[in-house]
């Protein structure tokens, strides 16, 4: 019998007593309800589930790259907000289920709609209990391919595969909680045939081999949301530094890409040069380690993966701009990350930002200069930056007229105001979620000033704002 069993047992025997006197408390045993199928994000309504918490992810998956299969076993430490007869979580087909275990004993389990495991366990989970549940999978992983949102999730690519999870990838390859609302730890273990290379969040653990098998060790001990979990397998090159406030760089390119001679140098060193000048703008940096990873996925786009971005190598050159791009992401997006995505100019906004800060800082162009051509050339200004719609939150209106909005504001509350905004919004906030109503107040405790008609005009009234 498990651990929970004499304690409903007994509760249902206390209960029993009270209801004798009191005829209403019969109702009680059954307030074991099913946690919610979905977090409630109005853009994403399948997304995530309710009535627990997740405070880690243990992933260990072994990799075949001649079939492209994966076979893993992901546990997941949780705790239940509620008291729970049954919760979801988000997991994909193809793959296919071969055990599932709460706290070691095997639970019954079905899976419906398109992402929807449905786990119930032998005995309700009682709110604030901490439980386990392990999954053992194996298949040929589905990446995502929305036609607004591009490709996302486990990409195969010739020389291994790439997970990039936003918005919606995380469940093509590990059973989630996939919501930026829940966010956890994460120790990533990945075996491939010897050779192959695998990168991940956070800091290496030992790699070992045996029997022609290498096992790498990734570790994320900073609460990280689902969308920013990364896993890299190929053939890589990889340097390791240290920046100038002492934090493990690891920075990997993929070895079929043609680079220069030092590419790798070169993207290692600008890496160090950029967190550790974005920290000096936006506070002590939130993880424990940096880096990035150019590789050939063919997503066209490069994401913020906590403390290691990627650079797909069909985007454009790896460029000063873009690595200010991600790695300013860190504090805004992986740091603090919005609650909601229809707040995704959160993130956007700001590391848009970040590469006109860096045209200052490194090559001489003022902000004001690219907010001016900015708000010259830019020719979308129908939508709300800060409500786009499912479809559109990676459109350029989020990207630039976020940075817009956040020039307008320095301009309007003043720098002195504003660069201690850049840095106490982070700090404030950091590891947490975030949303516009929470950013507009924070603004206004600051400088003192009702700057609602400022918001209103700049966040949710489509149209171009005069100056
Ligand atoms: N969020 C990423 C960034 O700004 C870009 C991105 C992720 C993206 N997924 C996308 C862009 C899909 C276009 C389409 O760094
Ligand atoms: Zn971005």
């Amino acid at each position: 019998m498990g651990r929970v069993g004499p304690l409903i047992l007994c509760c249902a025997l206390a209960v029993g007593l009270v209801a004798a006197a009191n005829p209403a408390a019969y109702a009680a045993p059954g307030r074991f309800s099913p946690g919610a199928p979905g977090a409630g994000d109005p853009y994403f309504p399948d997304m995530g589930n309710g009535g627990y918490d997740v405070g880690h992810y243990d992933i260990r998956l072994a990799f075949n790259p001649s079939t492209k299969a994966i076979t893993a076993t992901t546990t997941i430490t949780a705790r239940a907000t509620q008291d729970l007869s049954r919760f979801d979580l988000d997991f994909q087909g193809p793959l296919t289920i071969s055990r599932l275990s709460i706290d070691g004993r095997g639970a019954a389990y079905t899976r419906g709609g398109a992402q929807e495991l449905v786990i119930t366990p032998p005995d309700g989970l009682r709110k604030g209990r901490t439980f386990t549940v392990s999954v053992s999978y194996a298949g040929v992983p589905r990446k995502i391919d929305d036609p607004a949102l591009g490709v996302s999730g486990w990409v195969a690519t010739t020389d291994g595969a790439v997970a990039l999870n936003q918005p919606i990838g995380a469940a093509t390859y590990y059973p989630v909680n996939d919501t930026p609302n829940d966010k956890a730890t994460y120790t990533q273990t990945v075996t491939v045939p010897r050779g192959l290379t695998v990168l991940a969040n956070g800091e290496p653990g030992p790699v070992t081999t045996r029997g022609g098998q290498t096992t790498y060790r990734w570790h994320m001990n900073r609460p990280m949301a689902s969308e920013l979990s990364m896993i890299a397998i190929g053939d890589y090159d990889v340097t390791r530094g240290v920046t100038a406030d002492g934090l493990q760089n690891i920075t990997a390119i993929g070895r079929s890409i043609d680079t220069k001679p030092g590419q790798g140098k070169v993207l290692n060193q600008t890496t160090a040069q950029i967190i550790h000048w974005e920290s000096t703008a936006y506070g002590r940096y939130p993880f424990d380690s940096t880096g990035g990873i150019l590789a050939d996925v063919g997503v066209h786009y490069a994401l913020e993966t906590q403390s290691r971005p990627v650079y797909d190598h069909k985007t454009s050159d790896v460029d000063g701009d873009l690595l200010a791009h991600e790695l300013g992401h860190q504090w805004f997006g992986d740091s603090l990350t919005p609650t909601r995505w229809a707040d995704i100019w959160l993130n956007e906004g700001f590391a848009t930002y970040s590469e006109w800060l860096y045209q200052e800082k490194f090559n001489g162009t003022p902000v004001q200069q690219s907010f001016a051509e900015a708000y010259a050339g830019e020719e979308d200004w129908s939508g709300k930056v800060a409500d786009p719609g499912r479809d559109h939150i990676f459109d350029d209106l989020v990207y630039t007229r976020g940075a817009l909005t956040l020039q307008a504001l320095r301009t309007t509350i003043g720098d002195d105001a504003f660069l201690r905004l850049l840095t106490l919004w982070p700090t404030t906030y950091r590891y947490g979620n975030v949303s516009t109503q929470t950013f507009i107040q924070f603004v206004e405790r600051l400088t003192h000033r009702d700057l609602d008609g400022f918001f209103h005009t700049w966040l949710y009234q489509p149209g171009k704002p005069k100056l």
